[in-house]
């Protein structure tokens, strides 16, 4: 297997090296091979250069299995364009239309929820990851006057909306679950989101096993942090889907443990923990590497290495367990010090 290691800005680098050391542990393990090739593409070589992604560089990563991504953001780029060009880019251009974010806690102990735990916090969202306001339609007239107009368009597909929502029905049905809940803002959005609302009778009328239900965006997130037991299956728009798996993210017991996969089946797909650079972490050997390890994780099964995932994922558990974390999770490790005991697990010795 070819992936691409992208490790971008900030505390991408520190994570997606330690995700690097566990993915070798594993490959060591199983006797698999396993061929990472570094692009260095970021805030570092945009300034350098002028260029966030080459003009080939779609097409060059469309030639890896999969790609692996840490994070896009620098102070140094105010417009933030790495993390368009790079990250939105290649989602669009490869078309990875799911953005499969699971949300499982770990350890009780990490719940920052009263009285809740394991049992109470492990569902997935599918997240629509190729159109809604993302897709950058519109512009700015007068700009920076007192007149100014500023449009930013949404937009949703039949197409687009209709292989997410089918895409989260297959999950539930490949998985046993039972639910399928949908989030969208049809009472406020009319127009865009009347068209979620009949994809999803539509799809879900051919799931008659399955109980599909319905929320306004804000009584999810209520009930996120309320009861989040009730869910097993989420499946939302672009926007909807970045917020409430940050939110996810907190249920998890913090952003550094929440990972993500872009993903289009059979294509290429990228994969990537679900927080940002974190800047003011960066350079200090503090930041949680555990969702970039079980993005690498996500990787291998997606690829079909399904054993390598689960033996990281089981080493992510152990270590949590026994408390070799960074601080934010409640230990007293470095990053790349976390990344050294999981590899270690992984290779058993
Ligand atoms: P962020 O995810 O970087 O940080 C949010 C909060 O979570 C901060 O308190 C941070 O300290 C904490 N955090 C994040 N990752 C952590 C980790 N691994 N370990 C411990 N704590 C962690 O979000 P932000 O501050 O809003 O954004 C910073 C930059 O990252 C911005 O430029 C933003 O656009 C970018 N960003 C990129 C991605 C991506 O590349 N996928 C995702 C989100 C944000
Ligand atoms: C994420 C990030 C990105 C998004 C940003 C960096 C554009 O927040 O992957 O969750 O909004 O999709
Ligand atoms: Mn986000």
């Amino acid at each position: 297997m070819r992936v691409a290691v992208i490790p971008g800005d900030g505390i991408g680098k520190e994570v997606t090296a330690e995700a690097v050391k566990v993915l070798r542990a594993a490959g060591e393990k199983s006797g698999r091979r396993l061929d990472l090739e570094s692009l260095p593409w970021g805030a570092d070589y945009y300034l350098q250069s002028g260029i966030t992604i080459p003009p080939n560089g779609f097409d060059l990563l469309r030639e890896f299995d999969a790609i692996l991504l840490g994070a896009l953001g620098d102070p140094r780029v105010p417009d933030n364009r790495t993390a368009r060009d790079i990250l939105l880019g290649t989602r669009f251009e490869l078309d990875l239309f799911i953005n499969f974010r699971p949300v499982r806690l770990i350890d009780d102990r990490l719940c920052p929820l009263k009285d809740r735990g394991r049992k109470d916090v492990n569902f997935v969202v599918f997240r629509e990851n190729t159109e809604g306001v993302y897709v950058g339609i519109g512009g700015r007239f007068k700009a920076g006057t007192t007149d100014e107009v500023a449009i930013q368009e949404e937009i949703n597909t039949y197409k687009g909306v209709h292989r997410i929502i089918r895409e989260s029905f297959e999950f539930a049905k490949k998985h046993g679950l039972t639910k399928v809940c949908m989030a969208d803002k049809s009472n406020a959005m009319a127009q865009g989101h009347a068209l979620w609302q009949r994809v999803f009778k539509e799809v879900s009328a051919e799931y008659p096993g399955i109980q599909a239900t319905h929320l306004y965006i804000d009584a999810l997130a209520l009930f996120l942090v309320r009861d989040p037991g009730q869910f097993q299956v989420i499946v939302t728009n672009n926007l909807f889907g970045d917020i409430i798996t940050d939110i996810g993210g907190a249920l998890q017991g913090g952003l550094g443990m929440a990972a993500s996969g872009n993903i289009h089946p059979g294509k290429t797909s990228l994969f990537e923990p679900v927080h940002g650079s974190a800047p003011p972490l960066a350079g200090k050997n503090i930041a949680n590497p555990m969702g970039a390890i079980l993005s690498a994780a996500l990787m291998l099964e997606t690829i079909g290495w399904v054993e390598d995932a689960r033996s990281i994922e089981a080493a992510v558990e152990a270590a949590v367990r026994e408390g070799q974390g960074t601080a934010d999770i409640g230990g007293k490790l470095g990053t790349s010090q976390v990344g050294d005991w999981i590899a270690k697990k992984v290779t058993g010795a």
